[in-house]
């Protein structure tokens, strides 16, 4: 839970101005308070001011009154918003009439705030299903350049800190796509990379997880996985992707390789007898050579930045020049060279 202070204290240094289109709900109001209290985000509760002002006051919630109002009803922008919904729309067939309507609807007037760089981000669910918080986004704010397929990741805090990153698991996609294409699922897998690395900071590895493990069984499915895991180490080449393989609720074969950083093919070269599914709690293995390491080339060695460590530090302690070290590792900038990520010493 350590991460979650230190997502709070990255927060304070960049308030970020934060849309809640469920102004009125109780949890909602409550959270918003500590949110105002703590100055984590600078926030605007879509809803009826005399209503949010009355259920603040009821629970005194004093900060409340830092936040800013807008209410549906009575919406100055409301013509601005409809008519960037009307051009948004044009060509699904969307009347200024429609636009007008749901630019009043919180969801979707949260979006058009958005759009509009009016707001930042958007917090909501707690009254709404998630398929109608997501549908407003898909068609206004739509996806980053690059990217065809929005997607969502949870992150889950374990107590086991064999598991993932010191018990830190992301697990994706679990929000908005009932079936993702094998294209998607790349996507998926390198956006989820990219969360990992932008909010815990820890460097991913990644297992695109089927009900088979490197053809241990058939089925298109499983094909799935398989093209899609190439599709994913191609798009990232820098980040540690593997399957497609079994997830376990015991020590597997998955864990290993996620551990050492190795392909399949190493791991089994080094261990031609271990089963590649569950593993007996205690299961002794060899580790297989540092070259057959996923990111680094033969003869490079693997090493994870510790806390504290730069590129300024790793210059010092490993006695390299900046430029070998930027040459060894050249999908990194200077500023890459952080805590948890893996980099190739010469
Ligand atoms: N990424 C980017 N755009 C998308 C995506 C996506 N993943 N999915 C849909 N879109 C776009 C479409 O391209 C379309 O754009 P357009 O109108 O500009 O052409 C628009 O969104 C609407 O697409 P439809 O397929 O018509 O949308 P629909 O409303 O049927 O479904 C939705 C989209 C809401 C995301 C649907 O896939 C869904 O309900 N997903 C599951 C949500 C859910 O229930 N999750 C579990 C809840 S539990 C939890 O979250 C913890």
């Amino acid at each position: 839970m350590k991460l979650l202070q230190e997502i709070k204290e990255r927060a304070q240094q960049n308030p970020q101005r934060i849309v809640l289109p469920e102004g009125t709900e109780p949890r909602t109001l409550e959270a918003a308070n500590s949110v105002l209290r703590d100055k984590v985000a600078k926030l605007i509760l879509i809803g009826n001011p005399a209503e949010i002002n009355r259920l603040a006051e009821e629970k005194g919630y004093t900060y409340i009154k830092e936040a800013t109002i807008v209410d549906p009803e009575n919406n100055p922008n409301l013509e601005k918003y409809a008519t960037l919904l009307a051009e948004l729309r044009k060509s699904k067939g969307m009347t200024i009439e429609e636009a007008t309507r749901l630019a009043k609807d919180p969801l979707y007037l949260a979006c058009l705030m958005i759009k509009s760089g009016d707001a930042d981000g958007e917090l909501a669910g707690a009254q709404n299903t998630t398929g109608n918080v997501l549908r407003p986004a898909l068609q206004i704010v739509k996806t980053k350049p690059g990217m065809t397929c929005v997607s969502g990741a949870m992150m889950l805090f374990t107590k086991t800190p064999q598991y993932g990153e010191d018990g830190l698991l992301m697990v994706a996609d679990v929000a908005v796509m009932p079936n993702p294409t094998a294209e998607e699922l790349a996507q998926i897998a390198v956006a989820t990379g990219e969360t990992m690395r932008a909010i815990a900071n820890k460097e991913p590895r990644i297992a695109m997880l089927s009900f088979s493990t490197k053809g241990s069984a058939k089925h298109e499915m499983v094909d799935k996985v398989v093209v899609a895991t190439k599709m994913a180490q191609e798009k990232a080449p820098d980040m540690m992707i593997e399957g497609e393989l079994q997830a376990d609720g015991l020590q597997t074969f998955t864990d290993l390789l996620l551990e050492n950083n190795v392909s399949y093919r190493a791991m089994q070269l080094a261990n031609p007898r271990l089963p590649t599914t569950r593993l007996a709690p205690g299961t002794p293995y060899c580790a297989p050579p540092a070259y057959s390491r996923r990111l680094c080339p033969r003869g490079s060695r693997s090493y994870a930045m510790g806390v504290g460590e730069s590129l300024d530090t790793l210059v010092e302690t490993e006695g390299l020049s900046p430029a070998l070290l930027l040459a060894a590792n050249p999908t990194l900038a200077p500023g890459d060279f952080v805590p948890g990520r893996v980099i190739c010493l010469p």
